[in-house]
Parts: structure tokens; sequence; C-alpha cells
């Protein structure tokens, strides 16, 4: 048998094989180096190197042994030729399938391995947010009601004038609607009522006793609205709770006891109280409700010796509205007159955190600056 360097691209005549013979060794000769070239190491790429080289449809060893052997050799080769090459590529075949498979499943394992979650890694670290420090306030004024008798109760911010005002005995064109102006919803024309933007938690003090008779005890904390201009007090949406208590023997003094109360657990013992008299529709009497001035500790003068800018040298600090339920009120709720009596409140949530905290401008709370809101955490 002559050995040459690639006997595949030349035609047996070339080779010198003219008897059946020869090719059964020829044909072994191209196995071994088929087997010596499987037998490596391979990776996904050698191995398609290697399946191209010998089965590739047009440049393949197996390509080649039929163009070069098989077509050309004579008739009395042809048969011995045929056989030959169809074992040696049936070995071919199955080797490679094997050796593909085992490629496949390599990978797989070395993907299953790199994508592998290893449990006892720590977590990715979210920062956790806290509540907003209006939303504290809130839990802190419910928290102290709720441990004297107290319901929370929540109510819709758009309401109806009728809620709003004329049930509690603000009719029409009555002047003290000029102090609540607010916003109005555009409605298609010909609906029922106008509606808006509630400008007081006071409309709930209305759908409560509608809904409930006495003896009522509710606080409504909540979200109220008025067309004021932003500034270091105000807001044109800024946060209320409305308190409620109607039963058979209320008094006045249920009432300033329940406030002190109130004022005392929410300040400390320290903090000085005062009523004013005033005026609310609703309400009969009407207070106002004050605290000594926390920032000059009531005095009136700055620790620079300036009159206090937080209380314009007064010593105390306007906190809320309040009085004793106006009896025409109960009228609207059917409620008797004769026979009930109750009080009435309505705090500002922002004013009162602003004086707990310090806070001397109401715009912070609007403001999201996480710089601000991470001081109460
Ligand atoms: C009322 O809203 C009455 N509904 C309170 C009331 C309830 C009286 C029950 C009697 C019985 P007034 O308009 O004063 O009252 O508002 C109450 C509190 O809301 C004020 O003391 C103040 O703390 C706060 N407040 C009022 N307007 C603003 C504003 N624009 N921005 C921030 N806080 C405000």
């Amino acid at each position: 048998m002559p050995t040459i360097d690639n006997p595949t691209q030349k035609t047996l005549r070339e080779l010198g094989v003219t008897e059946s013979a020869q090719i059964s060794p020829l044909f072994e000769e191209v196995r071994a180096r088929f087997d010596s070239q499987a037998n490596r190491q391979m990776d996904a790429h050698s191995y398609e190197m290697l399946r191209q080289s010998w089965i590739g449809r047009k440049s393949g060893i197996v390509n080649a042994i039929t163009e070069n052997w098989l077509k050309p050799s004579p008739v009395e080769l042809k048969r011995a030729v045929g056989a030959s090459l169809n074992q040696l590529r049936e070995h071919i075949e199955v080797v490679l399938k094997t050796a593909g498979l085992a490629i496949e499943s390599g990978a797989e394992e070395s993907a299953l391995a790199r994508e592998k979650v290893d449990l006892s890694l720590p977590g990715a670290v979210r920062p956790i947010g806290s509540h907003h420090l209006i939303r504290q306030v809130f839990q802190d004024v419910e928290d102290i009601f709720v441990s004297i008798g107290f319901s929370v109760v929540e109510g819709p911010e758009i309401e109806t004038p009728y809620y709003n005002f004329e049930a509690l005995n603000i009719p029409e064109f009555h002047p003290v609607r000029d102090d609540m102006d607010t916003f109005y919803i555009d409605l298609p024309k010909g609906a029922p009522t106008p509606l808006l933007l509630r400008t007081h938690t006071s409309p709930m003090q209305i759908r409560t006793m509608e809904k409930q008779k006495p003896p009522v005890r509710v606080i409504v904390p909540g979200k109220v609205y008025r067309r004021d201009n932003p500034d270091a007090t105000h807001s044109f949406a800024f946060h209320q709770v409305e308190g409620l208590a109607v039963d058979t023997l209320i008094t006045f003094c249920d009432f300033t006891g329940t406030i002190e109360y109130f004022v005392k657990q929410f300040f400390g013992p320290g903090v000085k109280t005062r009523f004013r008299p005033s005026y609310f529709p609703f309400t009969e009497p009407s207070v106002e409700f004050d605290v000594s001035c926390i920032f000059c500790g009531g005095s009136g003068t700055a620790a620079s010796g300036a009159t206090c800018g937080k209380c314009k040298g007064a010593g105390w600090i306007e906190l809320f509205g309040a009085g004793m339920v106006d009896p025409a009120v109960y009228g609207f709720v059917n409620y008797d007159a004769k026979k009930v009596n109750g009080f009435a409140f309505g705090m500002g949530m922002d004013r009162l955190a602003m004086l707990k905290y310090g806070i001397d401008d109401i715009q912070v709370f609007f403001q999201n600056d996480a710089r601000f809101l991470r001081q109460f955490p």
C-alpha cells in the first residue's frame, strides 16, 4: 500500500490500487486517521471543525472519497469501495454523534454551574422608606384619641356644597365662605350638584351623625384644600383632624378637659394652653385654642433678644378652632337638639407637626426633599 500524505485527493488508479484486496487497508488507514483526530479533547468549536472536515457536504473527506475513489473506480472495484465507504461513513457518524452529545451535556453542566444561585450570599439591600412626618403625626394623634374612647373614620375629599357648607350652618353667600374659598370640579352641564375639594374635615361631622345615633365619639384625619396662597404657614393642600363628641350630657368642661389632655400628651406637660373666643357657624360658643410658643418658651422674645418671629411676640400660637356643636347643626341630621349636646374641633396637622418638631416652613412637607424626610425616620 503506497503511503502518501492525502490519498483521498487522488483516484484509486493514481494510488496504484487495482485489486479489491487493496481496498480494505486503504480504508483502515483513513479510519485510523479519523479516530486519532476524534480522540482528542474537543470543545464545541473543534468538534464542528472535525465534523466539517470529515462529513462536510462539499469539503469533507468522505465526500472526497466518494468523488475521487468511488465514482471513477473501475467496475470490478466499485462494489468493494462502496461497501467500505458505507462502513467508514457509518463509523464516522456514530463517533461524531456520541462526541456531540458529550459536548452538549458538558456545556449544559458548565452553564448550570455558572448560573447556580448561591443562597448563602447576602441579598441586595434595598433602602426601606419610612412614614412621612405628617403620617407619623396623624398616627400619634389617633393613638391619643383612640386611648380615650374615640374611633377613627375617614371621608371623601370631593364633597358637595351641602356637606361642606350648608349642613354646617353655612348658607350660600354667608361671608365665612370667603375664608374657605376652594377648588370646584369641572362637571358636565346638568350635573345634579356642584362638587368641590373639601375645605375642612367638618363635613364628616354631618356624614357621621347621619349614619349613627348618639353617643358619637369620632376623629377624622384627612386632606383638605383651600385657595390660600402658599407661605410659611399656609398651603393650598394641607391636613386636618376633625373631632366630634355628641352625647346627652357633654359639657364645655368635658371639651376643655379632652383638649388639654390631648395637648399635654402630644406636646408634653410643659406646654401652656388657652382658649380664645372665636366664631364658626357650626359651633356655639366657638373658640380658638392656643398653645404657648415652643420657639420662645412663651416669652414672645427669641434667644437673640429680638421679637420671636414664630409667634410674632405674642407668646402663643393658634392651634385649632373648636366649640360646642351649634344646635342648628343637629337639625340637619335629625338629632333632637334638646336632648343632645357635644363638642367639635378641627386641628391643622401640618401646623401641629411644625410646632412639635420646630419646623419653620410648612412647604417642606410637600417638597419631598429626602434630606428633610430622613430626619424623621
Ligand atoms: C376650620 O377648618 C374648622 N372646620 C375647624 C372647626 C372644626 C371649628 C370643628 C369648630 C369645630 P380653620 O379654618 O380655622 O377651621 O382651620 C383649622 C386649622 O387648619 C387652622 O387652625 C390651621 O391650623 C389649619 N389651616 C387652615 N388653613 C390652612 C392652610 N392654608 N394651610 C395650612 N393649615 C391651615
